[in-house]
Parts: C-alpha cells; structure tokens; sequence
C-alpha cells in the first residue's frame, strides 16, 4: 500500500543519515520476519555496506536455511555470511534433556557464535578507521514500549567486550521498525518482494526445535521432527488455515516409545504431539479445534512417511494452565 511504501522509503532515508557514507553495519538473521525485513531496509539504504549474519544451528525447520541462504538472498541482493554451527551447538547440547539448561546453551552459543563473526566482519570495517559500528535489529513498536524506551537511538555498551574488536569501536543500534507493528511489518516485507514463507512464517521460538524434542537433542532426533513438522505444516497450509492458526508446534516424545503395527510386524516408535493453538498474542491461548480431516492426514502422512514414528497425539491443553511449547 502508499503507506508502506512511505514508511520505507523515510526509513531509508533515515538510516542513511544515521550510518552516514562510509559506515558499516552488520545484521542478524534469524529465518523470521522481523530481522530479515529490518535487514531488506537497511540493504535498500547502504547496499553492500551492510553484511548479514546467519548462524546456522541446525535446529530450524525443514527448508528454513535455504529460504535465508538462497530465497532472502536473491530477493535483497544482501551480502551474507553464514556460519554452518550445526555440530558445534550438537556438542553443546550432548547429554542435555533439562529444558532451561537446553535454552541456556543455546543461548550461550548462539552469542559466542554471533560475535565471533561480527568480529570477523566489522574487524575489517574498524581497520579500515570505522569508529561506529552499527548493528541492526528488528525491535518492533510493542518491544519499545514494553522496555520503556523512548525516541532515538541507543548505545550498546556491552557489545565492547566482543573479542577481536578495537576497544574503542562504539556499537550504535540500527532499527528500522521501531514504529511498527507485526502486521506492518508483513506489508513492509511484501512489499520489499520478500519470500512468502518468511515474510508469513508464524512465531517460532529463537531455540527452535531444540526446545521441541522432550530429551536429549540429537542429530538423528531432529531429522525425525523435521519431516514431522514439514508434514504438519504441509497438511496446515494446503487445508488454508495457516492463517487462522497461531502457531502449531510438533513436539517429539523422544525418551517416549510406544507398541505399534505396521504391515506385517510390531513396531516400537517414538509418539509425536501436534498442538495447533489459537491466540492473540501468545499471552493467552486455546487449543485449535482443527477438522478431523485435517487431523486425519496429519496423522496418516506422518505415520506412514516417518518411519521413526508411530503414533500422533493432539494437545487439548489452553494456556493457562499450558504454555505453548512443551519446553
Ligand atoms: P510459551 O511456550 O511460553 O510461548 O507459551 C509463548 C510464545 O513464545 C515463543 N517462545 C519463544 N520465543 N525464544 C523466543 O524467541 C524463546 O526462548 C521462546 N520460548 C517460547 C513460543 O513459540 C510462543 O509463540
């Protein structure tokens, strides 16, 4: 629409005055939304000026990584280094099954990971006599209202601590949708020519499918959830409810096993929950009455098409007394 068309070309103009001719940023993707059309507008002001990161931690979605690596990438143009952590975070998390210590590896890494080729990157910007580094996130209008924050722009001092940068490089943050909602900024990235699958990807947590195996996470485990999911969503999309749906968490029991038949012999598999919810803002949350049908070939599909899987179980569970994630 005219209006979000305003909205980026007065951002980029922004943006441009704050970074100036001759600074760099550097921006994070996640495979959601926020962060890859926060990136889009900054590529539009600065071009090649901006390099984005993506960790890869091997605890996205089926096709999640190609759509940052290759679809966001020819849709911008953006210059992207990626950083393939997938055996790194599976080191971190061997023997883990507890799901606060799981988010805390995570997390640990994730940032160990992140600033290391932040380093990489703005190192040479600093060497070059960059005095500010810029870094861009997508911070939306709820966010900056929930932390109280005002107009402007803020310093980040902690980002001093990243090894391998002059102690003198000062952080300044870059973001773009400050004064948006969620839903503007799905417009914003439409209009930017954004893939579909990001621009409209329902929320998923930043710990991914790590917090959605119950048990230790393993390489062989997440596969097993990968085209479980791809399947839930598969069924989700083609029945047209993506929209009406929330969020829709597959969840591998993997410590679980249950007694099955399959053809001719007696199967003992691992037990998937399905939990498509409904909310508004994730506060809150009903569990979503989605058709038989619907169940149906969820059911069947991923049964018969993932051999490490023997039964699928609905969540009927709100939140509260349920959270969303079963971690
Ligand atoms: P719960 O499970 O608390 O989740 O009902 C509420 C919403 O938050 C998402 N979620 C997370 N998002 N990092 C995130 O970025 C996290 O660690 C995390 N944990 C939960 C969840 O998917 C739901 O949308």
């Amino acid at each position: 629409t005219w209006t979000m068309v305003n909205i980026v070309e007065e951002q980029i103009a922004r943006i441009q005055t704050q970074i100036g001719a001759e600074g760099h940023a550097i921006c994070g993707l996640s495979g959601g939304v926020d962060s890859a059309v926060a990136a889009a507008i900054v590529q539009r002001a600065i071009g090649e000026r901006l390099t984005c990161v993506f960790v890869d931690h091997g605890l996205l979605r089926k096709g999640e990584a190609e759509q940052v690596e290759r679809d966001f990438v020819a849709a911008t143009g953006v210059d992207l280094h990626v950083v393939d952590a997938q055996q790194r975070f599976l080191d971190a998390l061997a023997g883990v099954s507890d799901p606060e210590e799981k988010r805390k590896i995570i997390g640990r890494e994730f940032i160990r990971v992140f600033e290391a080729a932040e380093a990489e990157v703005l190192g040479a910007a600093a060497a070059e006599g960059a005095k500010v580094a810029f870094l861009v996130q997508g911070t939306l209008y709820p966010d900056v209202v929930e932390s109280g924050g005002g107009a402007g722009t803020s310093n980040i001092k902690s980002h001093h601590n990243v090894g391998g940068l002059p102690e003198d490089l000062e952080f300044e943050l870059v973001e773009p949708l400050r004064t948006l909602f969620k839903d503007e900024v799905r417009l914003v990235g439409e209009q930017l020519g954004l893939p579909a699958e990001i621009v409209w990807r329902q929320p998923f947590p930043g710990p991914g499918l790590g917090i959605r195996i119950i048990g230790e996470v393993t390489r062989e485990r997440l596969d097993i959830l990968r085209d479980a999911d791809a399947i839930a969503r598969e069924e989700l999309t083609r029945a047209g409810l993506d929209r009406d749906i929330w969020q829709m968490p597959v969840v591998l029991l993997a410590d679980v096993r249950s007694v099955g038949v399959q053809g001719d012999g007696r199967t003992y598999g691992h037990p998937v929950v399905i939990r498509p919810v409904t909310s508004e803002d994730a506060m809150t949350a009903d569990w979503a009455r989605l058709p038989y049908d619907v169940l149906e070939r969820i059911s069947t599909r991923i049964t018969n098409e993932v051999a490490e899987v023997n039964r699928v179980t609905l969540d009927v569970t709100s939140k509260p007394p349920g959270t969303i994630e079963w971690e």
